[in-house]
């Protein structure tokens, strides 16, 4: 038995709860007016026979003890599970995970120290003027966490060993790396350096730049355990109250453009680090922001990769638009693009302006990223032969396709129509999307559209938490497809340590701080999770997968609510409760549960 599983068969729910709440016990289901929000009628309900607990009120949530001790006390799963542990009177050790990452980041911490030192010494004279020469005086490289690494081979391995930091942690955190002669040898050599945080402010990596025009121009830390540029957003701890402020994101590309930025006041920008900015990066500001705008440098404006992962993050929120208001959820990111005239970066365009009006104006004219690629892709095929305008029509329409509100839809169709002068109704004859599909039929090919049903079962076909491990193993394999995921809540995990896992990888910067959690269940638990197989699928049928699931859980959670309700209808001859204005509220409330359940059994046919 798992301690999960031993501290909820040994916690009495009613017991626990009646701590917060005035439980009125003498009904099988006891009711209280709910202890998460003021009312005078009591909605909120417990039911001991399966362990859990509902608000039917304004807050309407649920869950089991762990999470009700979570939300009344404001703690994490962990704390949570100690707390219950402790009341049951079970011994607890939180396993000791926590420490391997711990020096990581205390590596980078000393080596950080290191370079500051090195920029302000002597030796840092040249690469003090030249961060000058680029508008950053001493004080705003001191914000910024620039620094100098040494130009020896060993100096940095040196003070690390020095200070304690073994030869272990020091490749872990990427600073050191194996020469040919077996020695360690530092990783940044001469470079100004720029230190890389996480939301949490810690540092997780660097960004090197070369200082003699010497390529690579920039060398990062290689992806740790700590750091994986593609699921990390560069600034986010300078910018999270910023983006919340405003409700706005602006993501530019490079470190440089972001330090400029802020150091000019835009307190709202964050940097994807050159890599194509990826759904997962987007997700991180989903919560702060109801708008991203992404600032690109006009060098990548219209190019293929750029436009493959442009497509790829508006299939995201496209799909974790359908879930989120299929489950009532708030409406999701709105996505623009701003480009800059030709040659010039973020950093360049702020500069050249110091009234900041030139950058505000394009922020302001930034488009909308379904208008955006409309207009890059059409632009990248010859439009003027048939073949240029299948190929077009191939690549947008399925964007299109993924448009939530019909008449928006409509409307783009006939935009398309009219960027390829073919008429509205040939565009719509026109054959089918899926013989668009860009890439050349492969081996997976085969597998038949009951594909997603098989991916959640092949898991493990006995369990009755099939979607939930597919789509937790499908995201700790795949970081890339997390945003796909995020349309499910918390909520609607019925495993504890599932939802436990689920909620870090929500909320985490890297998901590598899934491990350090602290608690042995869910360290494990992720451990079974990214060793399992699953099918092999290509991107898009996992995101079909994925969408599937995500789905799944919705109609059980609605399921689950809908049993619960019918469970506080009295049998003995009362149809509803005595209260007309309860008893009238359980009615429509019944009534919604089974249109949202028909409207999602709909969308799966
Ligand atoms: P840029 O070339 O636009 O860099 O690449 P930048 O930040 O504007 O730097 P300056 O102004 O020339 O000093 C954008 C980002 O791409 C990543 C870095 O994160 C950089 O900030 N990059 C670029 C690399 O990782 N390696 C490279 O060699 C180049
Ligand atoms: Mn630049």
């Amino acid at each position: 038995m798992t301690l999960v599983d031993e501290v909820k068969a040994r916690s009495d729910i009613v017991q626990v709860i009646s701590q917060y709440a005035d439980l009125d016990t003498r009904s099988r289901t006891p009711k209280a007016p709910c202890p998460f929000h003021a009312e005078r009628t009591p909605s909120f309900v417990v039911f001991p026979d399966t362990g859990t607990w509902r608000c039917f009120g304004a807050c309407s949530t649920g869950g089991d003890v762990i999470a009700f001790v979570m939300r009344k006390e404001n703690l994490q799963f962990g704390e949570a599970l100690k707390h219950l542990a402790d009341l049951a009177g079970i011994r607890y050790e939180p396993n000791e995970r926590r420490g391997d990452y711990e020096s990581l980041y205390k590596a980078n911490e000393i080596a950080a120290a290191y370079f500051r030192a090195l920029l302000n010494s002597p030796e840092g004279e040249a690469a003090r003027s030249y961060l000058a020469g680029r508008g950053i005086d001493t004080e705003a490289a001191k914000r910024r966490g620039f620094g100098l690494s040494p130009s020896g081979i060993e100096t940095l391995a040196g003070h690390l060993k020095a200070r304690g930091i073994g030869a272990g942690a020091a490749k872990a955190a990427g600073l050191v790396r194996q020469g040919q002669d077996g020695g360690w040898h530092d990783m940044f050599r001469g470079r100004l350096t720029i230190e890389i945080r996480d939301r949490r402010g810690r540092i997780v990596g660097f960004g090197a730049r070369s200082l003699d025009g010497s390529e690579p121009k920039y060398i990062n830390s290689p992806r740790s355990s700590i750091f994986d540029k593609s699921s990390l957003l560069f600034g986010l701890n300078w910018a999270a109250d910023g983006i919340s402020a405003s409700g706005t994101a602006v993501v530019v590309e490079g470190y440089m453009d972001a330090i400029t930025a802020h150091e000019a006041g835009f307190d709202n920008t964050v940097a994807s680090m050159g890599t194509a900015i990826t759904a997962e990066q987007v997700g991180l500001v989903r919560g702060l922001a109801s708008e991203v705008i992404l600032a690109l440098d006009s060098d990548v404006a219209g190019q293929a990769a750029t436009r493959n992962s442009l497509e790829s993050v508006w299939g995201a929120i496209q799909s974790h638009r359908r879930s989120s208001s299929a489950a009532g959820g708030p409406s999701t990111l709105e996505i623009r693009v701003a480009t800059f005239d030709s040659g010039k970066d973020p950093d360049e365009v702020i500069r050249g302006d110091p009234s900041g009006d030139e950058w505000r104006a394009s922020l302001k004219e930034a488009k909308p990223l379904l208008d955006y690629l409309l207009e890059t892709v059409a632009g990248t095929y010859d439009l003027d032969t048939p073949d240029g305008k299948a190929q077009a029509a191939g690549e947008l329409r399925p964007l299109i396709n993924q448009v939530p509100n019909q008449y928006e839809q409509e409307a783009y169709l006939t935009r398309l129509a009219g960027l390829l002068g073919v008429s509205l109704e040939q565009l719509r004859m026109s054959a089918p999307r899926s013989t668009y599909r860009r890439r050349s039929p492969g081996p997976m090919d085969r597998e038949p559209p009951g594909a997603n049903d098989a991916a959640a079962s092949a898991l493990n076909p006995d369990s009755v938490n099939a979607p939930e491990d597919y789509l937790l193993a499908a995201v700790l394999q795949k970081p890339e497809l997390r945003e796909y995921a995020m349309g499910v809540s918390e909520e609607q995990f019925r495993d504890p340590v599932n939802r436990a896992v689920f909620t870090i990888l929500k909320d985490s910067d890297t998901l590598e701080d899934a491990a350090l959690s602290g608690v042995g269940d869910i360290a494990d638990k992720i451990e079974r999770l990214r060793n399992r197989a699953l099918p092999p699928m290509d991107h898009r049928e996992m995101v079909d997968a994925i969408s599937d699931c995500v789905l799944r859980l919705h109609q059980r959670h609605i399921r689950t609510i809908k049993a619960e309700e019918n469970r506080l209808l009295p049998t003995d001859g009362k149809a509803l409760p005595d209260d007309p204005q309860q008893a009238a509220a359980l009615a429509q409330r019944l009534v919604e549960t089974n249109d949202r359940l028909q409207h999602l059994f709909a969308r799966r046919s």
